[in-house]
């Protein structure tokens, strides 16, 4: 039987959700489980670049101060994301003409406006978003081909200039996939902190699956923390149909699975550091509303009527 009277909200570190805000606007269920089981929350897409800066000389604010205007009026925190970011990307970037202080003007601009509007209410910023490859090394993103390596160092300090009081992260997924991609981002970071760029914290996505595995994920998780950073698990969703079955519907054996895989990360996540913890926060909250949805997959804690899955279990047996 469930744990009655306990919430997600109750868990020793922070518990987080993307959410969707037209969901938000729309039905009362999903807003009511935010407020019952959530301390943090993400945009699914309301602060991704083109969302907020639709044109070069155009902010808009409109679906991501709904969202941080409720998170504070209900006690939640809220995470950024995300300023920089190589994919959905709006058309005005993807064909912007200029040269390096022009791209530089625009890059500035674009991170300084965005962390000054929401100063002292979003607690801290995914500032880049998936800049490394399975190697470990730095994608040639768009920003990278007009601003050279260095836009990762200048995104930082920018947004740090904005707002010094804001935790600063660089997120990525894979972490517990391979070695390579871990230890390059990590090696990447160490080598930022060394030459003083205000990064504070690593995110980890961890978009996974049920049989993925102990030992990734403890590597993912300590290696992380090792660094002495705060450590964000940022998009979590445990992907029960990873080969992509067509019309797969999960047994009662393989939720059972789900939830001992939540169960080993939120217990390998309880044991690292308190002060390093930032919270865990999954990719949106139900299944129903789950970007793996359509494969079809079932990968959260809360099924498509909002009701509590073993995974929700399994995560407060995880910190116990
Ligand atoms: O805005 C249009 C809307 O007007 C239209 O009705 C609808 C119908 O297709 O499409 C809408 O846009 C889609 C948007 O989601 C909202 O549903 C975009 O096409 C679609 O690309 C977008 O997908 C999002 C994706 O990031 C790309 O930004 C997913 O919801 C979101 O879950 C996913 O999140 C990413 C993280 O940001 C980074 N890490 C991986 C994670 C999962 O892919």
């Amino acid at each position: 039987a469930l744990d009655e009277g306990v919430t997600l909200k109750d868990l020793p570190f922070k518990f987080g959700a993307a959410v969707n805000v037209n969901h938000m606007k729309s039905r009362p269920e999903y807003k009511a489980l935010i407020i019952k089981e959530y301390s943090s929350l993400t945009a699914e897409n309301a602060m991704k670049i083109g969302a907020l800066h639709p044109a070069k000389d155009t902010y808009n604010f409109t679906d991501a101060d709904y969202l941080v205007d409720f998170a504070i009026a209900n006690g939640k925190r809220v995470h950024g994301h995300t300023l920089i970011w190589d994919s959905s990307l709006p058309a005005w970037i993807k064909n912007f003409q200029g040269d390096y202080p022009a791209w530089k003007k625009m890059f500035e601009s674009h991170i300084t406006t965005i962390v000054k509007h929401f100063k002292g209410r979003v607690a801290s910023w995914d500032v880049i978003n998936e800049a490394f490859d399975d190697s470990g090394n730095l994608q040639n993103t768009i920003w990278r081909q007009h601003l050279g390596p260095n836009y990762i160092d200048m995104a930082f300090i920018f947004a740090h200039r904005a707002d010094p009081a804001a935790k600063l992260f660089i997120n990525d997924y894979g972490h517990e996939n391979g070695n390579s991609r871990r230890e390059g981002i990590i090696a990447y970071v160490k080598a930022l902190r060394t030459k003083k760029v205000p990064i504070h914290g690593i995110g980890m996505q961890f978009h996974t699956r049920y049989n993925r595995g102990t030992s990734s994920w403890t590597k993912a998780i300590n290696e992380t923390a090792a660094t002495g950073l705060l450590v964000h698990i940022s998009e979590l969703d445990i992907s029960v149909n990873p080969d992509g079955v067509k019309g797969y519907v999960p047994t009662a054996e393989r939720l059972a699975q789900q939830a001992d895989a939540y169960k080993t990360i939120f217990k390998l996540y309880n044991a690292i550091p308190k002060a390093q913890q930032w919270g865990i926060t999954t990719w949106n909250l139900t299944d129903n509303d789950s970007h793996l949805k359509s494969r079809p997959d079932y990968p959260l804690p809360f099924d498509t009527n909002y009701q509590k899955k073993p995974a929700y279990q399994g995560i407060l047996d995880g910190v116990k």
